[in-house]
C-alpha cells in the first residue's frame, strides 16, 4: 500500500510540474480529482463552501494543516490561484464525484445518529450553507481520523475557525466509529 501511494504521488508531481500552465478547470479536473474521487482516503470535495476550501488550501499550502501530500501539492500556488481554485471547486454539484458504498460492522449507527443530532447538526449541513463542510457521505476512514486530528490529544491538532477541539474532545474511539458510520450512510446523491 505505502509503495502505491508513492507512486501516484510521484506521477502526480511529475504531471502537475511538468503541466503548470493548465487553466485551472482542467488542472483541477486532471490532478485532483483523481485523489479526491475515491482514492485512499482523500476527502470528496467537490461543491463545498469556498470560505472552507480557501481556509484549508491555504493552510494546506502554508504547512498550516499538516498533511505530507496535501503540502506538497499545494505548496508551488500563488494567492489568487488558490482562491481560483476555492472558487472553482465550491461551484462543482456536491454529487460530481461518486459517494462510496461501505460496511460499518463495529459501529452503532443509531448511537451515531444520537451523537450527530445533539453536538454537530448546527454547524454541519447536507448543502454547502453551514459553517462547517458537508460531512454526509464522506468515507468512514476520513471522518475518523478528521475527527480525531481535532482533538487535543493528537500530536498538533488541526486548526479550525471554529473551536472544533470542544466539540470533539468529549468523544470516545467508539462515538467517532459510530458518528462516522452514520455519516458515511447519510446520502447526499443518489446513486450513480
Ligand atoms: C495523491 C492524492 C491527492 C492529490 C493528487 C490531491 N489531493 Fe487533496 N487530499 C488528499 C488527501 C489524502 C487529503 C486528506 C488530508 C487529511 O487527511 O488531512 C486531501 C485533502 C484535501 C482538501 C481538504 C478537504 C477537507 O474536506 O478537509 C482539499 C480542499 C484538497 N485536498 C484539495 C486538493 C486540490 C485542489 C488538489 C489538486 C491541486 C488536490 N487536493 C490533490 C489527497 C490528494
Ligand atoms: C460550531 C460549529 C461546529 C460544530 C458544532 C461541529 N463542527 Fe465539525 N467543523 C466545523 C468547521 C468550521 C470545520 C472546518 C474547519 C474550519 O473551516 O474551520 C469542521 C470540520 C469538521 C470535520 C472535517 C471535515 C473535512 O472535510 O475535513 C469533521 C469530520 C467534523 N467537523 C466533524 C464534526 C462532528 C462529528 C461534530 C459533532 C460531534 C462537529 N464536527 C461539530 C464546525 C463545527
Amino acid at each position: 500500500m505505502r509503495s502505491a501511494v508513492f507512486i501516484v504521488v510521484g506521477l502526480f508531481c511529475f504531471n502537475l510540474f511538468a503541466q503548470r500552465n493548465k487553466p485551472i478547470p482542467e488542472m483541477v479536473e486532471t490532478d485532483c480529482m483523481g485523489c479526491h474521487m475515491n482514492v485512499m482516503n482523500a476527502p470528496l470535495m467537490a461543491g463545498q463552501n469556498r470560505d472552507f476550501l480557501e481556509f484549508e488550501l491555504f493552510n494546506f499550502r502554508d504547512y498550516i494543516r499538516d498533511h505530507e501530500i496535501m503540502n506538497q501539492v499545494m505548496e508551488d500556488f500563488t494567492d489568487s490561484e488558490v482562491m481560483e481554485i476555492a472558487a472553482y471547486i465550491s461551484k462543482l454539484s456536491l454529487c460530481h464525484t461518486q459517494t462510496p458504498v461501505e460496511e460499518h460492522p463495529d459501529a452503532n449507527v443509531k448511537k451515531g445518529e444520537e451523537i450527530f443530532n445533539k453536538s454537530c447538526f448546527d454547524c454541519h449541513k447536507k448543502d454547502n450553507l453551514g459553517i462547517g463542510p458537508v460531512i454526509h457521505g464522506q468515507k468512514t476512514g476520513y471522518l475518523e481520523d478528521a475527527i480525531k486530528s481535532f482533538q487535543s490529544s493528537w500530536y498538533e491538532p488541526r486548526p479550525s475557525r471554529v473551536n472544533m477541539r470542544s466539540q470533539t474532545d468529549m468523544l470516545s474511539d467508539q462515538d467517532i466509529k459510530d458518528v462516522a458510520a452514520y455519516l458515511n450512510d447519510q446520502k447526499i446523491c443518489e446513486e450513480k
